[in-house]
């Protein structure tokens, strides 16, 4: 794999080379004095607030128990790691003296004010989308938070990488800047589920595919990978156990959790979180565009799936009894008073690969909506691989009814210790 990497890589520095000069040099933008609260109509604060709620800026932005929007959580990526920066107003370690301008180029453009260009972790391909309105009220309500004294750590990125004049080659690849028009032929309400979805929502940076140099592979939304769990596909909605409608999309986008589905865990989590704060309407439009994009059932892959090893689901039986069925049990009162669904829905049993199984049971699911009141303990610190590996036999057969997942053990080990790090 590494090797395809460098290969990539070289062919990007080369495209940058010869054909993004102009994008390589980025003029600085002067820096002007902090604007005061007063400078900002309270109007377009309020309506800011939805818009970086809209494009989950604080969840990036804030680290582990850090201040609002003072950056420096580390992003892992297949480069390495690169921390978030500081976006409060402070002027010397923060977004303080940028000017409008300055802030809609690192938007539509990944560019910071002093010209030196952004990463892509910042998902700018996205954000280029959004509308001069929404990135001018996203600016009001970002220069009217409380300013924090905070510089982000160094990033740690394989050494070609740290080399940002390179990243004009990614431009040139996967960056076309500024908001798309209206699709007449659609409705109001897709044009603007589409707007959302593909400009702040950057549901595809999580939900598509990455290729080697972390560029976006088309059909979007076809699923991906993040932080270790999968995101699943946002095409095959209509396949699942209980196929999604427009209206369970739209509550559970809204509330994190849906009664036919279950819970937005993992990444999806605060995800769901922010979009609790944006209006009804936006979710529901969220929904009418991705249930636009339901692809039909594609054959079921041919069978490599592993032989079930009945002793591991008989172990792994009497284990959900002591571990999981006092909530999950059929006749539990989670279950059978609170209305939640049977694990047979989930499609963290129904996926291909059991990371996210694997991910639930390690981290469980934590208090992190509003109203979602949804509350899974982890169960990493008490139970082995193999007992998840045993409890994941267990579920994927026989409430699942589906075949064996490979190596399950081993994939456990191998994400309780990406987890650590
Ligand atoms: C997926 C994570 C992620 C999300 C979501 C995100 N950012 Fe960022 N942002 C980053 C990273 C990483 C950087 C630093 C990139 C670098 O150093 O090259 C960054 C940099 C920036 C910068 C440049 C700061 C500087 O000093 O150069 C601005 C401005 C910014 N983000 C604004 C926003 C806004 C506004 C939103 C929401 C609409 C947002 N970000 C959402 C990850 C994110
Ligand atoms: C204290 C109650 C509780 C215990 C114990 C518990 N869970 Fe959960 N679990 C939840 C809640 C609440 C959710 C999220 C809401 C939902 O899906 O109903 C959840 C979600 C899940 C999901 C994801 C379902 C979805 O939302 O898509 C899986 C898989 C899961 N649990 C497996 C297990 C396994 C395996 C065990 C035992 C190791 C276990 N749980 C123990 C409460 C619990
Ligand atoms: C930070 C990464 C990330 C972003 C951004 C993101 N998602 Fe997700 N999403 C995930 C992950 C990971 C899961 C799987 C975890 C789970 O099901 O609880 C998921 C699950 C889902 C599911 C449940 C799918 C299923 O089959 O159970 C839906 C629906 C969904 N996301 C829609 C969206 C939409 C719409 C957006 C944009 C508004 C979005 N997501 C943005 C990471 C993300």
């Amino acid at each position: 794999m590494k090797t395809k990497y460098w290969i990539w890589i070289g062919a990007v520095l080369a495209a940058g080379a010869a054909a993004a000069a102009a994008w390589v040099i980025q003029p600085a933008i002067a820096p002007i004095q902090p604007p005061a609260a007063n400078d900002f109509d309270s109007a377009a604060i309020a309506r800011g607030a939805r818009v970086v709620a809209q494009g989950d800026c604080m969840v990036c932005h804030t680290a582990a128990a850090g201040a609002p929007y003072a950056g420096g959580l580390p992003l892992r990526t297949p480069f390495g790691t690169i921390y978030t920066t500081n976006i409060t107003p402070d002027p010397a370690t923060g977004i303080g003296n940028w000017s409008l301008s300055a802030f809609t180029r690192a938007l539509r453009h990944g560019v910071s004010r002093d010209g030196h260009l952004l990463y892509p972790a910042f998902p700018y391909i996205h954000y280029t989308r959004m509308s001069t309105v929404d990135i001018e009220d996203a600016y009001a309500y970002l220069m009217t938070r409380t300013p924090v004294v905070a510089t982000a750590p160094d990033n740690d990125l394989l050494l070609p990488l740290r080399f940002r004049p390179m990243l004009a080659g990614w431009n040139l690849l996967y960056l076309r800047p500024g908001p798309v028009a209206d699709n007449p032929a659609q409705t109001a309400e897709w044009n603007r589920g589409r707007y959302l979805v593909d400009g702040a929502g950057h549901c595809a940076s999580c939900h598509s595919t990455l290729g080697p140099i972390g560029g976006e592979r088309s059909p979007a939304f076809s699923g991906g990978n993040i932080d270790g769990w999968d995101a699943p596909a946002l095409t095959a909605l209509l396949q699942a156990p209980k196929p999604w409608t427009r209206e369970q999309l739209a509550l559970y986008l809204r509330h994190g959790w849906s009664p036919e589905h279950g819970a937005a865990a993992g990444p999806m989590g605060p995800v769901a979180h922010s979009l609790s704060l944006v209006p009804e309407a936006d979710s529901n439009a969220i929904a009418t565009y991705i249930m636009s994009l339901q692809t039909p059932a594609r054959p079921a892959p041919a069978a490599t799936a592993a032989a079930t090893d009945k002793t591991a689901v008989v172990q792994g039986a009497t284990l959900f009894a002591g571990a999981c069925a006092s909530c999950h049990g059929a006749a539990a009162p989670m279950m059978a008073n609170g209305g939640r669904p049977s694990l047979a829905l989930s499609t963290a049993v129904n996926s291909e690969r059991p990371d996210n199984l694997i991910q639930i049971v390690l981290n469980g699911v934590p208090w992190s909506h509003p109203d979602q009141h949804t509350f899974m303990p982890p169960f990493a610190a008490s139970l082995t691989d193999a007992q998840i590996a045993s409890i994941a036999a267990y579920v994927r057969a026989d409430i699942g009814k589906r075949a064996a997942w490979n190596d399950v053990e081993q994939r456990t080990a191998k994400i309780r210790k990406e987890n650590q790090q």
